[in-house]
């Protein structure tokens, strides 16, 4: 039925290789499978009980049910900066340079909402979590891709990332205006120096664009890496803003607490953007991420650590089913190269098959843009056991593909 009404800006949205991996998912369980379930980055634990008690003391009160602040309350800006100021030595005011969001995705849609004009050019690097790009492009603006280098061990080749980056611009019919960053990566797990950034800043001022950076991820590292951060570049306000999230550090990706920080006028655009459209996330979970923030941090190490046990279990327990994985320094991700014997398959049919046959899900790297190809991403959210109990399945599945035997 009415058919001349059409809908362009959804049309402007590929078809999701995930939910094909998704609905195979949920098609084995329901036929009985128990399916050990590396796909999503969802954490496993739960929300820490002192984090957890600041709710539900807070949802008790009077006056916290109402429509709340929808940049956020002034308590929960304040804690978002003294954070920086902790960790980085970066101050930052509350009221004009930063920006509490439900989740960072949301902060991404809306900041690209807000700050693209039909056409824009916006450079992100492949493979890519989905909304940095997809914000952009559902806003009107166009993607230029650039390939994101990076060795075996998940570090970005910092040079040719400028090399890509100068040919990203020179293909682009229209100057770029943004670039989106993230490191620790999704999903590849790739991490920078802090003077890949003072780099990033001095060529953003050169050639006048800004950058959003997102550091979901800076809390989950390992092996003595510390994630850096561009606004402690001198100067980077000037041309940067920078994202983070709770979901990760504090298991509290249901809770949907993000924030941004840094660029007045960028922040500006997603404060008055979102002063249209929400009334911000409900106050008694503003006050709780306050505590979050605020409060003793050992819960991040033992979460860090979770993460860092399950990464050293993985990497050993594949290479013994004949996947050759290798560790890296951050991130709940382990980005794994399909094994040879299976690379003709391609990540999406690799993906599906380790499903059905092995019944192991993951997150086909093709779903994160065309370098993702060859790739799976594997999500740390599963405990130890099932870990090797994964192993041990994926070693029969990929069996069949070894020389002599009968695919
Ligand atoms: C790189 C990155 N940024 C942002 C997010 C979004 O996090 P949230 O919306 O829960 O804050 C994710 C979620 O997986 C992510 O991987």
């Amino acid at each position: 039925m009415f058919d001349e009404i059409q809908f362009d800006r959804i049309k402007r949205l590929p078809k999701y290789v995930f939910a094909e991996v998704n609905e195979l998912k949920m098609a084995e369980r329901r036929a009985g499978a128990d399916v050990i379930d590396f796909s999503m980055g969802n954490p496993d634990g739960d929300t820490p009980d002192h984090i957890r008690e600041k709710l539900v003391e807070s949802a008790q009160k009077t006056k916290t049910h109402g429509y709340s602040n929808s940049k956020g309350i002034i308590k929960l800006r304040k804690a978002i900066c003294d954070w920086y100021e902790r960790r980085y030595g970066v101050i930052l005011d509350p009221e004009t340079e930063a920006v509490a969001t439900m989740g960072s995705k949301e902060g991404y849609a809306h900041l690209a909402y807000a700050i693209t004009n039909p056409g824009d050019v916006i450079v992100v690097p492949d493979p890519t979590y989905p909304i940095h790009s997809y914000g952009f492009v559902l806003a009107g603006g166009n993607v230029q891709k650039m390939e994101l280098p990076f060795d075996e061990d998940y570090v970005v080749d910092e040079d040719q990332f400028f090399v890509n980056l100068d040919t990203a611009f020179k293909d682009s019919f229209v100057k770029p205006k943004y670039i989106v960053v993230n490191f620790p990566h999704n999903p590849s797990s790739a991490t920078v120096t802090p003077e890949f950034y003072e780099r990033l800043v001095a060529l953003a001022k050169k050639e006048r664009f800004y950058i959003i950076s997102d550091i979901a991820y800076g809390d989950i590292t390992f092996r003595g890496y510390k994630t850096p951060s561009i606004m402690s570049v001198p100067g980077a306000k000037d041309v940067a803003v920078e994202s983070f999230t709770l979901s990760k550090s504090y298991n509290m990706a249901g809770w949907r607490v993000g924030f941004f920080v840094g660029n007045k006028k960028l922040i500006a655009a997603l404060q008055k953007i979102k002063s249209w459209l929400d009334y911000g996330m409900f106050t008694p979970i503003q006050v709780a991420a306050t505590v979050a923030l605020n409060g003793d941090q050992q819960c991040v190490e033992e979460i860090v650590s979770k993460y860092e046990k399950r990464q050293d279990v993985l990497v050993e327990a594949f290479n013994r089913a004949g996947w050759p994985v290798k560790l890296n320094r951050a991130s709940m991700f382990v980005w794994a190269k399909i094994p040879e014997c299976a690379a003709h398959l391609g990540s999406l049919e690799f993906s599906k098959r380790l499903l059905v046959e092995a019944q192991v899900a993951v997150a086909p790297g093709i779903g994160f843009g065309e370098y993702g190809e060859g790739y799976v991403r594997i999500a740390l959210i599963e405990n130890e056991n099932r870990i090797r109990q994964a192993a041990k399945n994926i070693k029969r599945f990929l069996a069949q593909f070894e020389e002599g035997a009968v695919e």
